[in-house]
């Protein structure tokens, strides 16, 4: 272990468990939550991806949780310095956890600017021109620079955070943001329950099998691929292999149950998932069976589900719509922005770490401004593209005469195919063989135990071992099954 430890006054830090927490489970409930995890359960089988998800949760997603937040306590570093400091073989997966945050945020600030639109919309159709939902979807995605302006503004709030530092940017603004989500969330929860055959959404998502009896799709996915699809959505919806719970584990106190801490993170990141699932799919298949729209037309997934479906139902509720859009998107915006900050943290700290572990001071603000500026400008190609839209997709871009599965389709999703379908399952894959057969899981026993007195040993040193690497390796071919369109699952 290199004995040089970072000065953790200089890097900063957390200022209470509590706003800890709120910053860890900001990171983890983001755009997953909201779009992703109801979609995914409705069309997966309902309850059966529920119960494969919380599995998936309980014996992968609490290791990985607990393995990131003790590399990152004990080192005292971001990603790429904590695997250094911990192993020669293993120190290049640390590469691949700041790749991964850059390559994300290029289209998570692009998603988090959609959001900044979809409020301004809202709020002008306060005063009497409401837009329906693929109005405002086409308008904003075939014109590119309304498209960036809006990626800059959302980079411009996320960035006001980082600099502001540990505790008085990133933890202040979570310590306001996850309670207003949440109490916005059960006010769009209680709209979306009354409107009538709300019913059938919670069919679709908590009847086993109903998106299939209720005609919503025509067949059941394999057992293999919800298994495959409820892995990556977990993985992705708790921030986990992109340097970010790493990064905020670097910035805990040493008192603090590092086990006691994964628990409420995993628990909370699902519940909000949950509740997330349904504020939105109720609402977006009532309105669809109520407008006459038959139910295997109603759009539930992909960014239509909020952009376009959601939208219509705030068009459809008359003068009041306007007010829960704006309170959904806003919503959805602090979730974006919560998630956004810990990648950017996890970019930045990298550079934080060198200049604190060789004694100079470090300047914060210039790097993270030069973290935004270059996820800024790389961006604006995502954002520009507009979803494939505007005639230089990749497969356009590369010359190709059709696409070629979805990693060419469009910016978002190439950069998608490098992070979420290779570098996490891969990252996370490698930190469980790390631990689990080359450190060994004793490594981290006083790390594990510090606050903590209860048994856990056994227990995470069997998942990392085995299940993990397993359950990551088919993930991983399951990613890029789905990116390049191999056929298979
Ligand atoms: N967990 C976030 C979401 O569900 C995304 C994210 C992934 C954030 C990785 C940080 C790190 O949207």
């Amino acid at each position: 272990m290199d004995n040089k430890m970072p000065d953790t006054n200089q890097r900063g830090s957390f200022g209470s468990n509590i706003g800890f927490l709120l910053s860890a489970i900001g990171s983890a409930v983001g755009l997953g939550n909201i779009w992703g995890f109801p979609y995914k359960m409705g069309k997966s089988g309902g309850f059966t991806f529920l119960l494969i998800y919380l599995a998936l949760a309980v014996f992968v997603g609490f290791a990985i949780m607990l393995g990131e937040l003790a590399l990152g306590r004990k080192t005292g570093f971001g990603p790429v310095n904590a695997y250094k400091a911990v192993s020669k073989k293993f120190k290049w997966v640390g590469w691949l956890a700041i790749v991964a945050p850059f390559l994300i945020m290029t289209f998570y600030s692009v998603l988090g600017g959609y959001c900044i639109y979809y409020i301004i919309i809202n709020l002008i159709g306060l005063f009497g021109n409401m837009p329906t939902g693929m109005d405002s979807f086409v308008t904003m995605i075939t014109h590119p620079m309304i498209s960036i302006g809006i990626m800059i503004l959302f980079m411009i709030i996320c960035y006001l955070i980082n600099r502001g530092g540990v505790d008085s940017g990133i933890e202040k603004f979570n310590k306001v943001g996850m309670p207003a989500l949440f109490v916005m969330l059960i006010i769009i929860i209680i709209k979306a329950l009354t409107i009538p055959n709300a019913v059938e959404g919670l069919k679709f998502m908590f009847k086993p099998g109903y998106a299939v009896t209720g005609g919503f799709i025509d067949s059941a996915p394999s057992a293999l691929s919800v298994l495959a699809t409820a892995g990556g959505q977990m993985f992705f919806s708790l921030s986990l292999a992109m340097g970010a719970i790493i990064t905020y584990g670097s910035y805990l106190d040493k008192g603090e149950s590092l086990p006691k801490n994964s628990v409420i993170i995993v628990v909370a990141d699902t519940i909000v998932a949950l509740l997330a699932g349904i504020a939105v799919i109720p609402a977006a298949v009532a309105n669809g069976i109520n407008n006459g729209v038959p139910v295997n037309e109603i759009s539930l997934g992909g960014p239509k589900l909020l952009f376009v479906t959601l939208q219509d139902v705030f068009h459809d509720m008359g003068a009041i719509g306007g007010i829960f859009g704006i309170i959904f998107f806003v919503l959805v915006l602090l979730a974006a922005i919560s998630s956004a900050i810990s990648l950017i943290e996890a970019v930045s700290v990298t550079f934080i770490d060198r200049a604190s572990a060789k004694g100079k001071e470090v300047n914060r603000p210039r790097t993270v401004t030069i973290v935004c500026v270059v996820i800024t400008i790389v961006a604006c190609l995502v954002a520009a593209d507009g979803l494939g839209s505007n005639g230089f997709a990749p497969w356009q871009f590369f010359g190709m005469s059709e696409p070629t599965g979805a990693w060419s389709e469009d910016w978002l999703d190439f950069m998608d195919m490098f992070s979420e379908g290779i570098a996490m399952p891969l990252g996370a894959m490698m930190m469980a063989i790390m631990i689990g057969w080359e450190l060994k899981p004793s490594f981290f026993h006083d790390e594990i135990h510090s606050g903590y007195s209860g048994k856990i040993d056994g227990f995470w040193g069997f998942c990392l071992k085995f299940i993990v690497p397993i359950a990551m390796f088919f993930i991983l071919l399951v990613q890029l099954d789905s990116f390049f369109s191999f056929g298979w699952f």
